[in-house]
Formats: C-alpha cells, sequence, structure tokens
C-alpha cells in the first residue's frame, strides 16, 4: 500500500504526467480524511480541501456534493479536463470516482440506518496559493497598482482565448472566485463544472436549469439557457469593470438595455479614464507611463463594454480581444546608430529594454547586416546601450517605464568598455 502511496505521489509530483484516476483511500490520507482544518473553501459544488503530499507539496482536492452531479456528468467533465496546459488555467491533476456503502438515516425519520451506495466524485488541481481575484479587487483606491491589475486582465483573456479557441470550452461559472492568483500574481482561471465541448455547433439551448452566478451571467444564458463561448465573453467584461473600478456597475445595467446611448457609454469610459488618471498623477514615480497607461485604462474599458453589450452577437470573441489589448501594446519605434543607421523595430510596452535589445540584434541579423562586433565570449546584448531623450535605460526596465511611445527614436550606441576596440566594436545595421 506505501508502496502504491509512493507510486501516485511520483505521478502527481511529475508536472508532464496526463492527469490519473486517484483511490479515495489515497486522498483521505492526503487530506487527513477530509478533516475539517484543511479546508481551503466551499463553493456551490463542493468543498474544497488542502492535500498534503509526503513531499511537502500542496494539491487542491475538490470533494463534491453527493446530489449535485450525476456519474456522466463527472466523468464527461474529468475527460474534458484532460491534458489542459495552459499558464493561466489552473493545472488538473486527477480524478476519483468510486461508491462506497454507508450506513444512513433512513428518510422517514425513524432513526434507523439502511446501508446505501454513495457516490464519491473529487477533482485534484494545482494548489494556488494567494487566494481568488475577489480578494482584490473590491474598491479601485485600495489594492493593486495599475500594472498589475492590467497584467492580470491580460492573463485572464488569454486564459479564455486557450479554453475558447484551443479547447472548444465555454466556462459558464468565470467569475472572480473562480480565477486563483498564484505566488507571482499570476491570475488562473479554475472550475470548469458547467463547462461544455462544443463541436461545430457553437451555440445550443440548455435544457435543464443553468447553473453560475448572477451578476456575471449573461442575460441570454441566465433568461433562456442559452449556451456558448459568448456568455464568458460577457462575465469577462463584467469581470475587467470589476478590476478596473471595484464596482460593478457599468451603463448598460444602471440605464436598462433599450434606453442604452453612446453618450452614457462614452461618460462612463471618460470617468474612469479620469479616476484613473488621478491616480497616475498622485502616484507619479510609480507611473512615469502616464500616457500608456491611460491608453490601456480606455481600451480595457472599450474592451469590457463591448463585452457586456446585451446582444451575443455583438461581443468580441477571447482572441479579437487579445488583438485589441496587443494594439495597444505593440508599437513601432525607431532604433538609430552614431552613424545614423535606423532600423525600424516592434516592441511591447511591457518588453524590457532588455528584451528590445535582442529584437534590435535579431533584427539586425534578419537584415543580413548584423552587428559587426565580434569580440569573443561576451553577451551580444551587453555590447551596446540603448538611450531615449538622452537618458541611458536600464535592463530590467520596461518600455512603458521610460515612456517610450509609437514613432519615438531610441538611440544604440557601444557601451564604454568596448570603446578601446573600435576595430572589433562597432554596430551597424
Ligand atoms: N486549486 C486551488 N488552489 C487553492 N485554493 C483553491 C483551489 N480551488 C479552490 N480553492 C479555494 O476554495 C474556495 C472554494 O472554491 P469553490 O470552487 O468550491 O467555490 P467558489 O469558487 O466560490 O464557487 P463555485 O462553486 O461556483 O466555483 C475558493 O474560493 C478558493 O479560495
Ligand atoms: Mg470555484
Amino acid at each position: 500500500m506505501a508502496n502504491a502511496h509512493d507510486q501516485l505521489e511520483k505521478k502527481l509530483e511529475d508536472s508532464n504526467a496526463k492527469p490519473i484516476a486517484l483511490p479515495l483511500e489515497f486522498l483521505k490520507a492526503i487530506t487527513c480524511d477530509f478533516s475539517s482544518e484543511l479546508v481551503l473553501g466551499e463553493g456551490g459544488f463542493g468543498v474544497v480541501y488542502k492535500g498534503v503530499l509526503r513531499s511537502g507539496k500542496i494539491i487542491a482536492v475538490k470533494k463534491l456534493f453527493e446530489i449535485c452531479l450525476k456519474k456522466e456528468t463527472f466523468q464527461n467533465e474529468a475527460r474534458y479536463l484532460m491534458g489542459i496546459r495552459h499558464q493561466n488555467v489552473v493545472q488538473f491533476l486527477g480524478y476519483c470516482a468510486e461508491s462506497r456503502w454507508e450506513a444512513i438515516e433512513k428518510p422517514t425519520g425513524s432513526g434507523k440506518h439502511i446501508l446505501a451506495e454513495i457516490p464519491k466524485r473529487l477533482l485534484c488541481f494545482e494548489y494556488v496559493s494567494n487566494k481568488s481575484l475577489a480578494k482584490y479587487i473590491s474598491v479601485q483606491s485600495v489594492g493593486l497598482e495599475w500594472n498589475m491589475r492590467y497584467k492580470i486582465i491580460k492573463g485572464i483573456c488569454s486564459g479564455m482565448k486557450f479554453l475558447h479557441e484551443e479547447c472548444c470550452i465555454a466556462h459558464l461559472d468565470l467569475k472572480p472566485e473562480n480565477i486563483l492568483m498564484d505566488a507571482a500574481m499570476i491570475p488562473k482561471i479554475t472550475d470548469f463544472g458547467l463547462s461544455r465541448i462544443f463541436g461545430d455547433q457553437q451555440t445550443r439551448t440548455l435544457t435543464s436549469n443553468p447553473m453560475g452566478t448572477r451578476g456575471y451571467m449573461a442575460p441570454e444564458y441566465l433568461i433562456r439557457g442559452v449556451v456558448s463561448t459568448k456568455a464568458d465573453i460577457f462575465s469577462l467584461g463584467v469581470i475587467i469593470i470589476e478590476i478596473i473600478t471595484g464596482r460593478r456597475d457599468y451603463p448598460y445595467v444602471q440605464q436598462g438595455c433599450p434606453g442604452i446611448t453612446t453618450r452614457s457609454l462614452q461618460q462612463f469610459t471618460e470617468k474612469v479614464v479620469r479616476s484613473w488618471m488621478d491616480k497616475f498623477i498622485i502616484s507619479a514615480p510609480k507611473y512615469k507611463s502616464m500616457e500608456i497607461c491611460t491608453q490601456q485604462v480606455r481600451r480595457c474599458i472599450l474592451i469590457a463594454l463591448s463585452c457586456v453589450h446585451p446582444s451575443m452577437e455583438r461581443r468580441p470573441a477571447a482572441k479579437d480581444i487579445i488583438q485589441m489589448l496587443n494594439a495597444v501594446d505593440q508599437m513601432q519605434i525607431m532604433v538609430r546608430t552614431l552613424t545614423s543607421n535606423t532600423i525600424t523595430l516592434e516592441v511591447e510596452s511591457s518588453d524590457t529594454i532588455g528584451d528590445v535589445k535582442a529584437k534590435i540584434q535579431h533584427k539586425g541579423g534578419a537584415m543580413n547586416v548584423t552587428s559587426k562586433i565580434q569580440h569573443k565570449d561576451d553577451n551580444p546584448a551587453c555590447r551596446f546601450c540603448c538611450t531615449f531623450g538622452g537618458r541611458q535605460l536600464e535592463e530590467n526596465r520596461t518600455v512603458a517605464d521610460y515612456n517610450i511611445q509609437n514613432g519615438s527614436t531610441m538611440h544604440v550606441r557601444l557601451c564604454n568598455s568596448f570603446y578601446h576596440k573600435p576595430d572589433k566594436s562597432y554596430i551597424y545595421f
């Protein structure tokens, strides 16, 4: 038994292993028989426990309520989860579907007991240590700064694009509680309890009662049970608004759908942008790149408002959202050498200067007129430094930190240590 236990632990430790069927006894052992001390939380479908392996590694064990899930539904769900791997999606590790004979009290209230076969359904996931997004987004004035919020928004959108495009999965219960934050504050989407795989048909009608959470649920799903990836896009829109404003209010809700005007959407957008600009001004050192951040806020709000459009056809797909976000972050800059050779470079506002240097180097190579610096043993990116507006740029700072914008010109010149080797050390494009 100990050996079998070790084998299972070994599989769970292997980050490349496929999800496995785990015996109930094993899950009991790692959760101290589902001890209340190890409860991480409880939701609509079950209780989540901390499972501790002998190595000290922690996994999350979700013990589903017996009444909630039929065997077929469970098996389908477990099958869907297999092989899904993305940095913004919680990794599924294994499942358990066993039945146990247990003595339960007769429903008549006579106090007598009968033996009944109780289905046990459990799902195991990677443990995500920093709680859910819900903890971080309630009020705009406290908590996370803009760059972090923006990173979180991009991460969630990227996870949703993956689920929709690569896995053909509609989540249908996307809400801050189902977005877990890891130690580096990377968002990871969890709980595909309501998800369904779509084939060619992108939209179908759910016959039973739709589950999910009011407030984040798309109207057509809530009222008519229409299931599609566009329902997730609605939830995503509400979440983006909440991440940015700390509230779940937006013009469609405030004024009712029919009376909505472009003007009120614009007013809402401007109000949110202004309030962030005020924040950027107050905390100036953190927000050197005010203009870029402001553009990001505006773009996010516009995206979010299009996501919460009452008509599902008008909502963007997750891949469109990623494109729209990238369009704000991607820019073309000029890079000029001392000899006035110039190239155009595509960079992102989140690129570090180190990334930019690598791109300069690469672009030179691609143009077949690469840097002629041939000094051995050195790192090519260290041979030259970049300046912008006369300032030398630090390797680990970002393009946004220096407020480098579309169309700006950055200069490159040799680092001091190479000045004494003019024959070997010179940059040509
Ligand atoms: N993989 C995990 N790692 C760490 N904590 C987790 C994990 N999964 C869930 N939790 C914790 O358990 C809590 C309960 O999760 P659960 O999914 O049961 O409920 P919920 O997300 O609030 O609602 P729903 O049932 O609609 O998903 C979460 O809020 C989270 O704090
Ligand atoms: Mg959940």
